[in-house]
């Protein structure tokens, strides 16, 4: 049966993971995958998770199937968070969230009920996205190519190029796009920019696909949203994958969100019954502990004030790495100019270096980092940060 299988190769991100622990090195660094570490290197857990499951086994109750789409309080916590609490779209009952497997699985469940929806459709992602983008729409079924993004010239984005990009392609083509924090390049465009973005897409009728792993990692969580309000008040039908992973330091609970917008309550419904009927042939229902944890910080006024501030911290935290990063490159004597990593936003930094230099980091100094370059500045730390600025300005000699 399985002779003729062929052994498929690591995943370019959660293979760095199983690297990494295998590397017996006492100094080793994982800047690979985008989680976020504090200053003492640990994964932390918040306060206000601490909290909300105090109060959640001093009141345990039995666990049954949740619903197919999740907890009711945590989808309208999630869509709360993104369209805001004066939405019209939310008034009108012009959206649906159901709970998913983090936002990758947001992803998937959108991707399945679009391949129902439009399998002729191509898929464009930008030049570059997250690796897991491309594999996933085409393992869903659909041809996936790219709309110019990154301009490594300048480090910044390629926005006439983008533009470009969108005027050729056809009516009811998905474009996924990354909301905020751009993942790998950390790279965003400006307000301006996104609402000709926005009116363009409207314009030739494409499909947006908006992807958020993580809100409240650039300026704030309202500010942060600005984009999925944006395109919510042009009228747009949208596909939106949100992710609690990272905001929450709850990776491994799943916790994500998938929204729907659509142009009127009768559709909301009907729609609902779709992706309910892509979730039951998936994996029925979603877990429960993860979600009940999120929609307790979220639905209490205290517990959502003191998640804000850590989140809060966290932000700031990743901000003071990048200047320190900088700070340090140019001490361990690197010529070339580095500041373009003060302008990212977001978990990751892409550094601009070379596969081979990414490849010499890992091999002689035991630093993990995504063959693209991509740098998560978020596993920076007051320990480490000196050890790896001297090994990339070795690696950049
Ligand atoms: C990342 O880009 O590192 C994260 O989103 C984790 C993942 O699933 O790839």
């Amino acid at each position: 049966l399985f002779e003729t299988v062929e052994l498929a190769p690591r995943d370019p991100i959660l293979g760095l993971n199983e690297q990494y622990n295998a590397d017996e090195r006492s100094g080793k660094v994982n800047l690979g995958v985008g989680v976020y570490y504090d200053d003492q290197g640990r994964i932390p857990i918040l306060q206000a998770v601490q909290k909300a499951e105090q109060a959640m086994m001093s009141t345990a109750a039995a666990r049954s199937y949740l619903p197919i789409e999740g907890i009711n309080t945590y989808n309208l916590g999630a869509q709360t968070l993104l369209l805001g609490a004066d939405s019209p779209v939310i008034a009108e009952g012009r959206a649906l969230t159901v709970q998913s497997l983090g936002g990758t699985g947001a992803l998937k469940i959108g991707a399945d009920f679009l391949q129902q929806l439009l399998p002729q459709s191509k898929v464009y992602i930008s030049d570059p996205s997250w690796e897991n983008h491309r594999a996933l729409f085409e393992r869903a079924g659909f041809t996936v190519d790219t709309y110019t993004y990154y301009d490594a010239a300048t480090h910044g984005l390629n926005f006439e190029g983008m533009i470009a990009s969108l005027r050729t392609m056809p009516a009811q083509s998905i474009v996924v796009l990354h909301a905020c924090c751009h993942n790998p390049t950390g790279v965003d465009p400006s307000m301006e920019q996104w609402a000709q973005i926005a009116e363009l897409i409207k314009e030739r009728q494409l499909v947006p696909f908006l992807d958020i792993a993580y809100q409240g990692f650039g300026d704030g969580l309202d500010e942060d949203a600005s984009v999925v309000r944006l395109f919510a008040k042009l009228g747009l039908s949208m596909f939106i994958s949100s992710s609690f992973s990272k905001s929450f330091s709850l990776y491994g609970e799943r916790v994500g969100a998938l929204t729907l917008v659509t142009s009127s309550k009768d559709e909301t419904s009907r729609v609902l019954s779709q992706v309910k009927r892509v979730i039951r042939t998936n994996y029925s229902n979603p877990p429960t502990h993860g979600g009940k944890v999120v929609a307790t910080v979220l639905n209490s006024p205290e517990l959502f004030q003191t998640w804000a501030t850590e989140l809060a911290g966290m932000r700031e935290r990743i901000r003071d790495m990048r200047a320190q990063l900088v700070a340090k490159l140019k001490e361990h004597g690197v010529a070339q100019n580095f500041d373009f990593v003060l302008q990212q936003r977001g978990m990751f930094s892409y550094s601009g270096l070379t596969a081979e230099q990414v490849e010499r980091l890992r091999q002689e100094h035991g630093i993990y980092a995504v063959s693209s370059g991509r740098i998560c500045v978020a596993a920076l730390n007051s320990q480490n940060i000196d050890v790896v600025a001297k090994a990339i300005a070795q690696v950049l000699k």
